[in-house]
């Protein structure tokens, strides 16, 4: 079977480029579905059960934000998919899995709760000191990052490890946040190639050596697209932001009948510094990865 074309193919435009790359969007668009709706919340109860500690944290104070994040996401669905998530007094009726959340349960950390009814993983960025803390997490799909580690961090710490982050993008991030007005949704788009689909990734930067079971021909199903579509919006009361991360992991061979698109992938990556595909791991697949990317370029007319 054809695996369905990619959503969002940020890295069609055949360059790499570190920016903000940031785009207002319709509030009704702040939260995405897609048909692994049911798959993906079942995954994030299976990691909420079994490893607790690594998928969600919270900060001392952060109470108020995690509970006007929960009342502004149910708010959002109430409006916009009423058919997915049905709201009582005092539940919380996942109608595609079947689950049921009382809203009391999760009293002590209701941003667990909001992080349970969709597909999108939710941070929450205090302001503080001239930039943006992480005081809250529900993070099941972390993509080569653990929220230990970055948990109660200002926005400098949380990227230390990202190849140009500081240099180019720490100030206009915090400006970029300090304007955002309540109401407002932005969004952004942010790609990788892995070896693995699994979407709870907790490490794997900086891998080295070369994986020879992958090769030119098999590629296509040995690697896969991860995209993240980040979003961006502000909680007026606390003057917290949401910052929701929704993971979505397509195989390579979803590019095969879009020559154009594999064409601009692989002139990204050959455009990438070197610290950054380092950064990405992306040494032991390189070759195999151009090599496919090479013939899945050609199209039927050339
Ligand atoms: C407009 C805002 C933001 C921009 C432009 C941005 C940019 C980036 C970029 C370019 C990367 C490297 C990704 C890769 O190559 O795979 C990255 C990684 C990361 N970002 Fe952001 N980011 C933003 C907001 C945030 C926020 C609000 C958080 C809060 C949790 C965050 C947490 C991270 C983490 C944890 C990583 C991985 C760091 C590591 O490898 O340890 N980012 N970000």
């Amino acid at each position: 079977m054809t695996p369905d074309a990619p959503r969002y193919t940020p890295y069609d435009k055949g360059r790499f480029q570190l920016t903000l790359g940031i785009r207002a969007i319709d509030p009704a668009e702040w939260i995405e579905f897609d048909s692994h709706y049911t798959a993906h919340l079942a995954e994030k109860r299976r990691l909420l059960a079994e490893r607790p500690t690594e998928v969600f944290g919270a900060t001392d104070g952060s109470l108020p934000a995690q509970t006007e994040c929960l009342d502004m996401l149910l708010e959002s669905l109430e409006r916009t998919r009423p058919d997915m998530v049905e709201l009582g007094g005092r539940t919380v009726h996942v109608v595609a899995t079947g689950d049921r959340y009382e809203r009391e349960a999760f009293a002590a950390r209701p941003l667990d709760l909001a992080g349970r009814l969709v597909q999108e993983d939710l941070c929450l960025m205090a302001p503080h000191d001239g930039t943006y803390r992480l005081i809250a997490a529900s993070l099941c799909f972390p993509s080569r990052w653990r929220l230990a580690d970055k948990l109660g961090r200002p926005m400098v710490e949380i990227h230390q490890p990202v190849p140009g982050f500081n240099d180019k993008l720490a100030r206009p991030v915090d400006r970029f946040f300090d304007r955002i007005e309540a109401g407002q949704v932005y969004m952004r788009l942010n790609w990788s190639v892995m070896d693995d689909p699994a979407l709870f990734q907790p490490t794997g930067h900086g891998q080295s050596g070369i994986n020879n079971a992958i090769t030119a021909a098999n590629a296509g199903d040995m690697l896969w697209l991860r995209v993240e579509r980040q979003t961006f919006r502000r909680l007026p009361k606390s003057n917290a932001l949401v910052f929701g991360i929704k993971t979505i992991v397509d195989p390579l061979s979803s590019l095969v009948g879009r020559p154009e698109v594999a064409r601009g992938l692989n002139e990204a990556i050959t455009d990438m510094p070197a610290d950054t595909r380092r950064y990405k791991s992306m040494a032991p697949f390189a070759d195999a990865l151009a090599g496919w990317l090479d013939r899945a370029a050609v199209s039927p007319s050339d």
